[in-house]
């Protein structure tokens, strides 16, 4: 377990194994960027020629490390390219590929740019991603540096502390949603799922002064007796029985109540209509947009945010055996929707479903939905940027807290022809599917806009940015990435305010 501190102090005294300062890419060269100049100073003239000697010149993510030979406390100088700009983007980048450059200091004091609150918690969480291993399934021990210091010139104001401080609880949960996304989909089944779902809100909730939550898990018994078609529909094909998994924060000063709903595949195999091998091998991440919407619950709670919290996670695992549902099959959702599954590997939408009128049902002020939900925003918008469709002003809303969050978003439409393909079923009320592959991402917005009873929503296609395939870099690690955790709490934390 790795312990922080803020503290304000010059970093040439702080004594640490290693001290981090950033250099950003100027027209003249390498310079040492702001929370540096002690360092600088320190270092003497020696030090800009030694950048030069190096070849130091600051573009993202590029990491050095100099002995120091006495000129500071510390014994190493980790040096961390910022690119040309200094901002909470390129600061949270950077401390992330800082972490990756000491892992095994005991102690590391970070003085990179963070006059702000925003700065200083784009240091803490970057470097907390940044330095994320998802270590459960290896031999080899944790190696993560005990102590972190956070120096930052305004560390003894209010809300720079706050800032700090909440840093760290979001980092905790993005590290959460990426170990549940990590984990092997044998492990994590719906049951399984359910159960770390509500160990993760005893661990929330334990203690003096702990928030309140509510979790209640639906089995598959109880979704029968409800008449949730599509996650049983869903789910069906599988030896592990689905689940849906309710959970309440209602806080007495709640300015605002909102649904959150998370898709929660944990294996998305296609069903009857297989994925090629290729598209299989990611699909235990099919699960992200849930454990996005648990842990943004729990942070909110943690926080104390006033807003009252609604969130309905269905899990099931989409898998081919004789108790599979086929296509052609019609399901009932929850409500008595009835829809014409014509392709089974478009399973998260008859999920989603069910737990969007499950949603309404809870009369929120607004609802936001979170899935991995189609490829076709992936061939759209890339592996790094989320689509957002709905309601404009929740779409609006999002794209700000994407902004102050870090996480990149981009709003979609959904145009008016797709009212009628989702119509165009000739034995259910809507289609599943209509076999038109272009604009994928938007039919299925226009499907789940269908559930939400009119009310303002906004759902979010994270397939893309959900999961890294590549190696590490800034403060994405490989794999899960955490995706809208950060988003949803600054939304919800702008909503309250
Ligand atoms: N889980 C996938 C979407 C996905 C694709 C997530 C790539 C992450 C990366 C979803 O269930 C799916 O299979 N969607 C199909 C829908 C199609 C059959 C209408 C798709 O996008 O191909
Ligand atoms: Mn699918
Ligand atoms: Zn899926």
């Amino acid at each position: 377990m790795t312990s922080y501190t803020l503290r304000k102090a010059n970093p040439a005294k702080t004594r640490a194994d290693a001290v981090v300062v950033g250099v950003v890419q100027t027209d003249s060269g390498p310079a040492l960027a702001p929370g540096g100049e002690e360092v600088e100073h320190a270092y003497g003239r020696a030090l800009r020629p030694l950048l030069t000697t190096l070849g130091v010149a600051g573009k993202a993510g590029e990491t050095t490390r100099v002995p120091t030979s006495g000129t500071l406390s510390s014994p190493l100088l980790v040096l961390v390219g910022l690119g040309r700009e200094v901002s909470p983007t390129t600061v949270r980048r950077a401390a992330g590929a800082a972490a990756r450059a000491v892992p095994n200091a005991a102690s590391v004091a970070l003085a990179l740019p963070a006059e702000t609150p925003d700065l200083v918690r784009a240091v803490t969480e970057g470097w907390a991603l940044g330095g994320y291993t998802f270590t459960a399934y290896r031999a080899s021990e944790d190696t993560a540096p005990g102590e972190v210091v956070v120096l930052s010139p305004s560390a003894r104001r209010k809300e720079t502390v706050a800032a700090f401080e909440e840093a760290q609880v979001l980092a905790e949960a993005v590290a959460t949603t990426r170990d549940w996304v990590n984990t092997p989909p044998g492990d994590l089944t719906p049951p399984a799922f359910a159960d770390a779902v509500l160990e993760a809100v005893a661990a929330a909730t334990k203690g003096r002064g702990a928030p309140k939550v509510k979790a209640t898990v639906l089995d598959e018994t109880r979704l029968a007796e409800l008449g949730c078609g599509g996650i049983l529909g869903v789910g069906g094909g599988s030896a592990a029985p689905p689940r849906l998994v309710e959970l309440s924060y209602a806080p007495k000063h709640a300015r605002l109540h909102v649904a959150l709903v998370g898709k929660g595949i944990t294996y998305d195999s296609g069903g009857l209509s297989i994925k090629p091998a290729s598209s299989m091998k990611e699909m235990k991440s099919d699960m992200a947009g849930a454990a996005a919407v648990v842990q943004a619950t729990l942070v909110a709670a943690r926080l104390g945010l006033p807003v009252r919290i609604s969130t309905f996670v269905p899990m099931a695992e989409n898998m081919l055996s004789g108790t599979a549902m086929r296509p052609g099959d019609v399901l009932s959702i929850y409500g008595g929707t009835t829809v014409e599954v014509s392709n089974t590997d478009a399973e998260g939408r008859l999920v989603l479903a069910d737990a969007l009128v499950r949603a309404t049902e809870a009369q929120p002020d607004v609802i936001v939905d979170v899935a991995t939900l189609t490829g076709a925003m992936v061939v759209a918008l890339g592996d790094r940027i989320a689509g957002v469709m709905g309601s404009q002003d929740v779409v609006d809303q999002l794209l700000a807290a994407g902004e102050t969050a870090g996480e990149a978003h981009w709003p979609m439409p959904i145009p008016e022809q797709m009212g009628e393909r989702i119509r165009s079923s000739k034995i259910a009320d809507l289609a599943q599917h209509d076999w038109v592959r272009w604009g994928g991402g938007l039919f299925a917005a226009a499907f789940l806009r269908e559930f939400t009873a009119g009310l303002p929503w906004a759902h979010v296609d994270i397939a893309g940015p959900s999961f890294h395939s590549g190696g590490a870099t800034g403060h994405l690690t490989a794999g899960g990435t955490g995706f809208s955790v950060a988003t949803l709490v600054d939304y919800l934390r702008a909503q309250a305010g």
